[in-house]
């Protein structure tokens, strides 16, 4: 903290500024229960093999009808936080991301907080779709550096089975549960890069909630309805999308390496978000990424979890030796907004 006086006002005192930041440890929770293509074709005219050969997806995790959001954030923020080898107490502020908090008010991070016992830290959710995580780290990149807190607890968690329709045959297989965590603490060394992030509201139409909560209220009030309320699921133009995320965002992940002061070749790890397998091949092409770089590939078994997805991958390719602890990393997330963000991190 420093305070200086000019010109006769006095200046505010402000933290210093002048930290690192990386991330201390990461964590990850999916539901027990394993849903195959073939359970998901009950619903839809679809096929294993179709689901598989678009979009990669062999299995997602379901949770269970009372497990909540709070609930898997739990389990993945107490692993991230053992794995950083801080006590729960040093936790100055959670940033959860997710779109499937199914309550407009409050926002889960504050619950999150009480029912770990967190030292009521800053606690506030962000909305930023499949990008969530990504800001969540910028965000807390910038609160360390800048010496607001010390350490930032980053959750990006969904439970999209809530908000998926079933019988649609647009969306019903991408997605899945989860949860992923990461502690962002202060560092000797950056451990964070520059984040390249943005929005193309214009296309706010491509993966949306089908009815806003209001449009729903005349439903709710029209008495003796017998088939039920109708569901704001969440809705999505695949090839909208899927052009979106191969074009535009390629260069956004080169940019990001860049940035980083990097080379695709020096990376350590490529983690995009878990969108669909064939975007990741794409992006993997328009990137020239060496062959020695391994890249995270856990929308296989876990499907698309949107916030979660690559604090989950991330945690996958590090327990199961895929990727070196103290690498490179790129880490890339885009989705409904339609958003993005994308930074080199240096993995726990
Ligand atoms: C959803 C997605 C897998 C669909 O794949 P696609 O190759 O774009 O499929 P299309 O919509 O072009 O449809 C191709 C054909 O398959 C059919 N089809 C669509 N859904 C199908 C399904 N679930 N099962 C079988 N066939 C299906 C279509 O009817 C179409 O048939 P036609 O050629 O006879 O008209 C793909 O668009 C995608 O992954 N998009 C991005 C999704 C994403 O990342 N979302 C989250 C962003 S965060």
């Amino acid at each position: 903290m420093s305070t200086t006086r000019k010109g006769g006002r006095k200046q505010l005192t402000v933290h210093r500024g002048d930290r690192h930041a990386r991330i201390l440890g990461l964590g990850g929770y999916r539901p027990e229960r394993v849903v195959t293509n073939e359970e998901i074709c009950q619903f839809i005219d679809s096929s294993d093999e179709w689901i598989q050969q678009r979009s990669g997806i062999i299995t997602r995790r379901f949770a269970r009808e009372d497990e909540t959001v709070i609930d898997m954030a739990e389990a993945a923020a107490t692993q991230a936080i053992e794995r950083a080898g801080i006590s729960k107490e040093q936790i100055g502020a959670v940033i959860m991301a997710t779109v499937s908090h199914p309550f407009q008010t409050p926002a889960a991070a504050p619950i999150l907080a009480d029912r770990m016992g967190l030292a009521h830290p800053a606690a506030f959710d962000i909305s930023a779709a499949c990008a969530g995580y990504c800001h969540g780290i910028s965000l807390a990149n910038d609160m360390v550096r800048s010496g607001t807190v010390d350490h930032v607890l980053v959750i990006g968690v969904e439970k999209l089975s809530d908000f998926t329709d079933k019988y649609d045959r647009g969306s019903a297989f991408i997605f899945g549960d989860g949860a992923g965590a990461a502690v962002v603490g202060v560092s000797d060394t950056p451990g964070i890069g520059p984040t390249l992030w943005g929005s193309l509201g214009e296309q706010s139409d491509a993966i949306t909630q089908r009815e806003s909560w209001t449009d729903l209220r005349p439903a709710m009030e029209e008495p003796g309805r017998e088939d039920g309320i109708p569901w704001p699921a969440f809705t999505m133009q695949g090839q909208t999308v899927f052009r979106w995320a191969v074009f535009s965002m390629a260069p956004v992940a080169v940019a990001a390496v860049e940035a980083a002061g990097l080379t695709p070749d020096e990376l350590d790890a490529f983690v995009p978000h878990q969108a669909n397998m064939r975007i990741t091949d794409a992006m993997i092409k328009a990137l020239k990424l060496p062959e020695h770089v391994p890249v995270a590939r856990d929308i296989a078994e876990t499907g698309n979890t949107s916030a979660a997805s690559i604090p989950l991958a991330m945690s996958r390719m590090l327990d199961e030796g895929e990727a070196p602890h103290g690498g490179y990393a790129l880490q890339i997330g885009f989705g409904a907004g339609l958003v993005y963000a994308a930074q080199v991190v240096q993995m726990p």
